[in-house]
């Protein structure tokens, strides 16, 4: 194009950044790299080719680590784990701050090789990706230094396994290793296959850096070298970004190994705009929404939902700004849209987009560069909410779309999803912003905004969309753990005995299900007996039948989640109460099942019941200061159903102590009751009975901890599982759980003093709540 044709047209004229940098250091290690491993780089071995996707020239040959190698990173990370974590948060703080200067000073470097990398486009990998990860170096810099005095509960897990993808290269990467360091812990990280030459260049910083030996190991290779890090004893914890579909594996292959585990996977997420919406806005935050590195992103906004009204004419609109987005080499910094990160994921997009016979599709219209992965900006209207390309997450430059009549319309179909990671509102009315965004299921919303992000503002997703929270204070929460050494928990047996006293009544306690009591569907239950071996009763025996009931009630009690939280104080409370007049007896029957401590183990249930009831209308969210004119709030929000199975030790703290802060969070809970002592607690239904529970928000069952912790893990409606059962359950529960990546808090056979303060406080909180981060940018 010459300037005349530039003047005449008005077109933007090509405006390349310079490779010569970037491929100078490539060349400069040799084009080929080994691993990173104990602070240098491994003699590069077997490998494959890391190529630019958007011409297909080879940029550098990377090995595929074997098991020797991850054994060699896992080593150097073990080996340097405790002498980080003794360096102290001021120690640690200043290596973070030197990593954030130096990807500073590399800004350039980073930006064009993330680009040469990915294919996605300059402008983007320079404003938003660097930018981002110094952020988040600096940020955790900040939260090293402070580690100590406001987290003084807490410490390092160990070794941290990072698994990434290569949407985002290297601001995943910072995600995963800035919050993991600031916190004590050293990691083995591994990119993804086709984008692994920013976490070398990150490798050579660290080393620039000073950063001690070990602390930072990075192996490269594909899928089978992230199995070999999931599966490597010497792990503590696993951090994955990726699909859902690997994140169920993951599930699966560290259930029971006592690893820690967060998934950052898939979504669908609704792009809402309502007729009253400033429509020019709301198309502009549609390109970054799902033209934003080539719609490579885990929260695109690709299901766009469009108030009925103003439908034609907003995808009209659209249309016209879709034809104007300019497709090409990624380098140049006029470019809105680059190449897909690899032929593997055009092949999938193009595949699913082919197959795809329904709806209107419009295209781009302009000729690709030839030779790299370049898939145009695609629209498909008119598909039925349950067409697959409604549900399916397609990872690539292709928006769907559909319409509705009503707000609550907009929020059904807009949670008519297995995910739950992102979605944004248009309107300019705030009170239906606000009405909305909290209905919406989903770990961030956006309010008259898209694709937000900050090292301060939590990010994660709900349902299959995974578990935990990267940034912010609540995403510490993923590095650290309670300090202090548990020890290991002995099955407890049930008492036993021969001789039943004929009695003048049945003493067969009921299940308590929906509010009433309920016989088990199958009509079966099992004597218990006290110490000295004296017939205390009969307890039922809950099957799956009384399980799905018990769901299901639970369920149908949603009511309870929109409760205020002094509501709910006031029923904690007046359980209280009523537990206290019937102290005496309690204090006897736990006397006569555990044979000690009785009156105590009242008397700390009636506090426990104390504290939650304190802590519901106190366990606040934040107001974010996030670097925008605006604000984005991080709300505390319920789980939705808690199946708990409860200790086995102390029969009534432990069913209070698990029941309290999960309904005091506002959760429903499908309680399974201590199985070796289940009596307290088939008393215990009475005293709900009294105190003006709702009917459906508790429910208790008893039975055998194995037979309906697996039936519980595996319930579709079930949000959360906990343990703290003396039976050996974590591994089956973390197992099948793995079916709707519901979220798990299991004891891995190690024992809590319930008595104590680990039996009770934030832990609990953090397990009966989910963060859900909102942004609201201030209008004018
Ligand atoms: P993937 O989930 O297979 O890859 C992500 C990372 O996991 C890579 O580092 C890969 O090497 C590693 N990995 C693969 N199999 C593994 C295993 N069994 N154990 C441990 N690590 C393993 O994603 P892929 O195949 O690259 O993309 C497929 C689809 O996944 C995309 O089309 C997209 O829908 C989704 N995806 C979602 C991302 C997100 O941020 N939510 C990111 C990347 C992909």
């Amino acid at each position: 194009m010459t300037v005349k044709d530039i003047f005449e047209t008005m077109d933007y004229g090509p405006a390349p950044e310079s490779a010569a940098e970037a491929l100078a250091w490539l060349v400069d290690q040799g084009d080929r790299f080994g691993h990173f491993i104990d602070g240098d780089f491994t003699t590069p071995g077997d490998g494959f080719a890391s190529t630019n996707p958007a011409t297909g020239e080879v940029l550098a040959t990377l090995t595929q680590a074997t098991q020797v190698d991850v054994d060699a990173a896992v080593t150097a990370a073990r080996k340097a784990q405790p002498k980080w974590e003794k360096l102290g948060g001021h120690g640690r703080a200043k290596h973070l701050y030197a990593i954030a200067r130096l990807l500073q000073k590399h800004a350039r470097l980073f930006a064009v090789l993330e680009t040469l990398d990915n294919g996605k486009p300059i402008r983007e990998s320079r404003d938003i990706d660097i930018p981002l990860v110094q952020r988040h170096f600096y940020f955790h810099a900040g939260m090293a230094q402070l580690m100590e005095a406001e987290l003084p509960d807490r410490e390092a897990l160990g070794v941290c396994g990072q698994i990434i993808p290569w949407n985002f290269p290297l601001l995943m990467l910072a995600w995963k290793v800035a919050p993991a360091l600031a916190m004590g812990n050293t990691v083995v990280l591994k990119p993804a296959e086709y984008t692994s030459l920013t976490a070398l260049l990150f490798a050579d910083i660290c080393r620039k850096a000073g950063l001690p030996k070990g602390v930072v190991n990075i192996v490269t290779g594909d899928g089978a070298v992230g199995e070999m890090i999931v599966g490597h004893p010497g792990i503590d914890k696993i951090a994955f970004t990726g699909s859902t579909e690997v994140g169920r594996k993951i599930r699966q292959a560290t259930a029971g190994s006592g690893k820690a585990l967060t998934l950052e996977l898939g979504g669908k997420s609704p792009y809402i705009v309502f007729d009253d919406a400033d429509i020019d806005s709301a198309i502009e935050g549609l390109v970054d929404a799902i033209w934003f590195n080539q719609g490579q992103v885990c929260c695109a906004g690709s299901r766009l939902l469009v108030q009925e009204g103003i439908a034609e004419r907003f995808i009209d609109k659209l249309k016209a700004r879709m034809d104007k987005l300019r497709v090409g080499d990624p380098l140049d910094k006029c470019i809105d849209m680059g190449a897909l990160a690899d032929p593997v994921q055009l092949q999938t997009v193009r595949d699913m987009v082919d197959g795809c016979q329904d709806g209107e599709i419009h295209r781009l219209n302009t000729q690709l560069p030839a030779g790299g992965c370049y898939y145009p900006p695609t629209l498909i209207t008119g598909l039925e909410p349950s067409h697959q390309l409604m549900q399916e997450e397609i990872f690539g430059p292709v928006l769907v779309s559909t319409t509705f009549r009503t707000p609550a319309e907009a929020v059904a179909l807009a949670n008519n999803t297995r995910y739950g990671l992102a979605a944004t509102v248009w309107t300019e009315n705030v009170n239906l912003a606000l009405d909305i965004a909290p209905k919406l299921v989903a770990g961030v919303v956006w309010v008259n905004a898209t694709n937000l992000f900050d090292a301060t503002a939590g990010f994660g997703g709900v349902r299959e969309s995974g578990y935990g929270r990267e940034g912010g204070w609540e995403g510490l929460q993923a590095y650290t753990r309670p300090k202090g050494k548990a020890k290991p928990l002995a099955r407890l047996e049930p008492f036993s005995g021969d001789k039943i006293e004929p009695e003048a009544v049945d003493r067969t306690a009921k299940l308590y299900i929906g509010g009433k009591q309920a016989r088990p569907d199958g009509g079966y239950s099992r004597d218990i007996w006290s110490k000295s071996g004296k017939h205390l009763g009969e307890a039922p025996i809950a099957s799956r039948k009384d399980i799905r009931n018990a769901v299901e009630a639970a369920r149908g009690a949603a009511g309870w989640s929109k409760t205020t939280g002094h509501l709910r104080a006031q029923i904690l409370y007046y359980i209280a109460e009523n537990l206290s007049a019937r102290a005496d007896e309690f204090a006897h029957r736990i006397d006569s099942l555990t044979g000690h401590h009785g009156a105590k183990e009242v008397e700390a249930s009636i506090r426990r019941l104390f504290t939650y009831a304190a802590w519901a209308d106190k366990y606040d969210g934040q107001a974010k200061g996030v670097p925008i004119r605006g604000v984005a709030l991080s709300m505390r929000e319920p789980v939705g159903v808690i199946g708990a199975i409860c200790p086995d030790e102390a029969p009534l703290l432990g069913l209070i102590s698990a029941m309290a802060p999960a309904i005091a969070m506002g959760n429903r809970a499908v309680l399974v009751a201590s199985e070796a002592m289940p009596l307290t607690a088939t008393d215990f239904y009475q005293v709900l009975e009294t105190s003006d529970v709702p009917a459906g928000v508790v429910n208790i069952l008893t039975g055998s901890h194995e037979e309906l912790a697996g039936t519980l893990a595996k319930h579709m409606d079930v949000d959360a599982v906990w343990s703290f059962s003396s039976s050996d359950i974590s591994g089956l529960i973390e197992r099948e759980s793995a079916g709707n990546l519901k979220r798990t808090w299991v004891n891995n056979g190690m024992a809590r003093d319930w008595m104590g303060a680990a039996g009770e406080g934030r832990e609990f909180l953090d397990a009966a709540t989910e963060v859900k981060t909102i942004w609201v940018p201030y209008g004018e």
